[in-house]
């Protein structure tokens, strides 16, 4: 009964083929993309801004969805820039701002979805108060930074409490999902997977993704 999409975080990929692996993910079978913008600041690691995000969209077309993962200190920044580079869903973190309220509002203005996430130390609880004003919940199940990091299966309650409160809000999860935890996360609710170093680094992006459908469309 589950269905999930699944979104291949380009993090682990080769950074200076950025193009290529996107559009690459895209024919091996992703329905979305997943972009890791890192400060420097919010988290220990710097990735890509605005600028690149431009270049991708030239590169890969219209269609490709790209969900912004804003792993940056001042989400309220970026917002514009954003929408006008091309990014179709801005996923801020609560961690990060004081005023999620004017932040959802300025999201939509532009234009984009609206995604607002929690790392593993914040509670459902703080999250909850937002999720009718916001388009997907982001339960990371790493604490952000780097990819290839190890699932933290103890994040599911979250996901399944989420699930329980709010049937139609897109749930993501992001952070060490591969086909041994891909299963855990759709069972808990999950409808938007997040998969970086498992699909990426593989030498069969396309079989892994095959396989990763598979198992949320039992
Ligand atoms: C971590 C990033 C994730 C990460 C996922 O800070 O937000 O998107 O790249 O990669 P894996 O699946 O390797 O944990
Ligand atoms: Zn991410």
């Amino acid at each position: 009964a589950y269905t999930a999409k699944i979104g291949p975080s380009i993090l682990s990929s080769d950074l200076s083929q950025l193009g290529r692996e996107c559009e690459r993910m895209m024919e091996c079978g992703a329905d979305y993309l997943h972009l890791d913008v890192m400060d420097g600041h919010f988290v220990p690691n710097i990735t890509f801004g605005h600028p690149m995000v431009e270049c991708l969209r030239k590169a890969v077309g219209p269609n490709p969805f790209f969900d912004m993962h804003m792993m940056v200190s001042r989400p309220e920044q970026w917002v514009k820039p954003m929408a006008a580079a091309g990014a179709n869903q801005y996923t801020f973190h609560l961690e990060a701002t004081t005023n999620p309220g004017n932040l959802i509002k300025e999201i939509r203005e532009s234009g984009m979805k609206v995604g607002l996430a929690i790392k593993p130390g914040t509670t459902v609880e703080e999250l909850a108060p937002w999720a009718r004003q916001i388009d997907m919940a982001l339960v990371m199940t790493v604490e952000p930074g780097f990819g290839g990091q190890k699932f933290m299966e103890d994040m599911m309650p979250k996901v399944s409490w989420l699930r329980s409160q709010f049937p139609s809000l897109d749930i993501e999860v992001d952070g060490g999902v591969g086909p041994d935890s891909i299963h855990r996360c759709a069972e808990a609710g999950a409808n938007m997977i997040v998969s970086g170093s498992a699909v990426v680094s593989s030498s069969d992006p396309r079989s892994v993704i095959a396989l990763l459908k598979d198992v949320v469309l039992e």
